[in-house]
């Protein structure tokens, strides 16, 4: 019979590998709560609702990417591709704002997306990320920014660059749009396909492109920045002042524009030259609009997200060794069989890192595995041994034995460093 594989663009993470993502997030988590974050946790799958209206229906994720479905019951759901609309469909719900004027979230989870596969992109991926609501003020943008430097400083990641834009207000949006259309039309038949459809539905994200000859026509295009208005204006430079004084360096980027719909002002994306086309590590900006859309009262809002597998793969992919077995105990014959088992189980009670063979292999067999485990030291126990009371114990580094007395052993290895 032929074995199930799993699906295309999903991975296991396996011993060996495990351990680095469990490092990364315990970083990750410490950082959080010296920011002052607070974790949230929301559900697999949303309605689909919350996507297209929260992200955006020209958006890809939301026209192309989203696992959706109707249940049984006629609900059209999706698995969540994002998690800036779910952390804000929970955030209305409970009324977290109404509670305090500030609320600093954090997250690690899994998403979804049904992209096209390849190195650092998946459809099942995962991505750290912070939302912080109630704050209008570029103080907020900066810290949101600093945070994700300090995690990624913090793990070595190096070769980063942050670019940073801002694309105004929703006033200046609509004003740039227009200009930028009417720059376009003459170029129009020039364009991909994909522009000539963004060009009516979505003309920022023509800034996105990566055609080489619409980089070329888009050089002499007008620039958001001339349709800021002047508090859009302040409020950017006043982000970059702050990064200034933290030493954050950045690159101005006036193309950014992200990918997804419900960005106003400050957009960033950090980037690694670590990594090949899928070079973004994280992603983010302002979002004051979206609480409002989505049914809250008005509040501003920032966030970012950074995606878990290619932090890992720009970091290199080092296998790290799960050997952490401090004491291995080999028990020989039947008759051994219930004090060795009640032994690993009184030394694990007391926090000693205990394997036992539950393979009843040879002596020679188990003091092979005894010797590639990390263990200090080996614990034999046989007929001969269960007989006299006396256990034998071998320090694996330098082969030397002594006889323990069964009865004491627990108390004989605690007293051991191991
Ligand atoms: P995003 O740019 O779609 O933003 O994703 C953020 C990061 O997730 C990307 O920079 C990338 O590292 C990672 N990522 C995205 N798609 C994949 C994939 N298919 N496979 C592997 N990694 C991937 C957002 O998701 C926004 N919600 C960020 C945000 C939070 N904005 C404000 N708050």
């Amino acid at each position: 019979m032929t074995s199930i594989r799993s699906i295309k663009g999903t991975q296991d993470i396996l011993p060996g590998q495990s351990q680095r993502w469990q490092a990364l997030e315990t970083t990750i988590r410490n950082i959080m709560d010296t920011y002052g974050y607070s974790e949230i946790r929301t559900p697999a799958f949303e309605r689909t609702e919350l996507f297209s209206r929260g992200v955006g229906t020209e958006t890809d994720i939301v026209s192309k990417e989203m696992y959706s479905w109707t249940d049984q019951g006629g609900e059209n759901l999706t698995l969540k591709p994002e998690l800036t609309a779910p952390v804000v469909r929970s955030f209305i719900q409970h009324n977290l704002g109404g509670q305090s004027p500030m609320n600093k979230l954090y997250y690690i989870d899994a998403l979804f997306r049904r992209e096209r596969p390849q190195k650092g992109r998946y459809r099942q991926f995962h991505q750290f990320g912070i939302e912080a609501f109630g704050s209008e003020h570029p103080e907020i943008d900066a810290e949101v920014i600093a945070l994700a430097m300090t995690v990624f400083n913090n793990i070595g990641l190096e070769g980063l660059t942050l670019k940073l834009n801002s694309i105004g207000s929703p006033e200046c949006r609509s004003d740039y749009r227009n200009a930028l259309r009417d720059f376009l039309k003459p170029h129009f038949s020039d364009l991909s396909e994909t522009s000539q459809k963004r060009f009516e539905n979505n003309p920022l994200r023509i800034l996105d492109t990566k055609v080489p000859h619409e980089i070329e026509i888009l050089k002499d295009a007008p620039q958001i920045s001339d349709s800021w208005t002047a508090e859009d204006k302040t409020h950017f430079e006043e982000v970059c002042s702050f990064l200034d004084e933290m030493g954050i360096q950045y690159s101005i980027e006036p193309n950014l524009v992200r990918g997804l719909d419900y960005y106003t002002r400050t957009t960033f994306e950090i980037t690694s030259t670590a990594l090949g086309a899928q070079n973004a590590i994280c992603g983010g900006g302002r979002y004051d609009g979206l609480v409002e859309m989505l049914g809250g009262k008005p509040t501003p809002g920032i966030g970012f997200a950074a995606g878990m597998e290619r932090i890992l793969l720009a970091l290199g992919n080092v296998e790290t060794n799960s050997k952490t077995t401090q004491v291995y105990i080999v028990g020989l014959g039947d008759a051994v069989r219930p004090t060795v088992v009640k032994l690993a189980e009184d030394l694990r009670h007391n926090n000693i890192r205990t394997q036992l063979d539950v393979l009843r292999r040879s002596m020679k067999a188990q003091m092979r595995d005894a010797n590639k485990s990390s263990a200090t030291i080996a614990v034999i126990i046989g007929d001969k041994e269960l007989k006299s009371g006396l256990a034998e114990i071998k320090d694996l580094k330098t082969g030397d034995q002594e006889p323990v007395k069964i009865k004491g052993l627990v108390d004989h290895i605690n007293s051991l460093t191991l």
